[in-house]
């Protein structure tokens, strides 16, 4: 028996009027893998992440991401067109520890995490067979935060080496996931 195959998730595509979250657990205490590149060209890298969001913009739900220049996956979410955010269940917490402490840029550590990367639906960057959810994401818009523009002074602490983060704003095409997030309520 493939107990590997046994553990991996059942993912359902959930319309986002059905998406059922509590979007501050999910960056801040779950925490997401931010993936950018082309799983079929072998290009890609990813990262642990906790600072982000999800919204609306221009009519359109959106994900907006922060990665500060010094990260491997700066240069690849930087160059193509899309990126994907999972979340896990508990049991891969060490799998993002990881991802969240080595570089890519280092060695495969995608391959040390045990992760597996997959095809996403929409996105060339990949998503993960382990992934309890899934949302892919189309660029739309990328700025360099100023520190000109910082209001409370207090928020310059983040940044002692001055590696201010690039935000990016991406298009929700897709989200996929397991009934936890889906709302159970019949609301449309
Ligand atoms: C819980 C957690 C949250 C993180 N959140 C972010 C983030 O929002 N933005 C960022 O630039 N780095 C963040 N990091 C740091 C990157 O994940 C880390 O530097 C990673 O090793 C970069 O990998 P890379 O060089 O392969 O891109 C976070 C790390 C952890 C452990």
């Amino acid at each position: 028996m493939d107990l590997r195959f046994e553990r991996e998730p059942m993912l359902t595509s959930i319309a986002l009027s059905d998406f059922n979250t509590d979007i501050f657990d999910l960056f801040d205490r779950d925490w997401f893998l931010l993936t950018s590149g082309d799983l079929q060209a072998g290009s890609f890298n990813c990262m642990t992440i906790s600072w982000g969001s999800l919204g609306t913009i221009w009519n359109r739900p959106f994900a907006q991401v922060a990665v500060r220049p010094t990260r491997h996956t700066f240069g690849f979410i930087d160059r193509y067109p899309d990126f994907s955010l999972c979340a896990f269940s508990e049991e891969y917490r060490p799998a993002l520890q990881l991802l969240g402490a080595k570089s890519g840029r280092d060695g495969d550590k995608i391959k040390e995490s045990g992760l597996t990367p997959i095809a996403s639906a929409k996105i060339t960057a990949p998503a993960y067979a382990e992934a309890s959810l899934v949302i892919e994401c189309r660029k739309l818009y990328a700025q360099d935060l100023d520190p000109k523009n910082f209001i409370d002074p207090a928020i310059m602490n983040s940044y002692p080496k001055q590696d201010f983060h690039r935000v990016y704003f991406g298009e929700i095409l897709e989200i996929r996931g397991t009934g936890r997030y889906t709302r159970q309520d019949g609301h449309a």
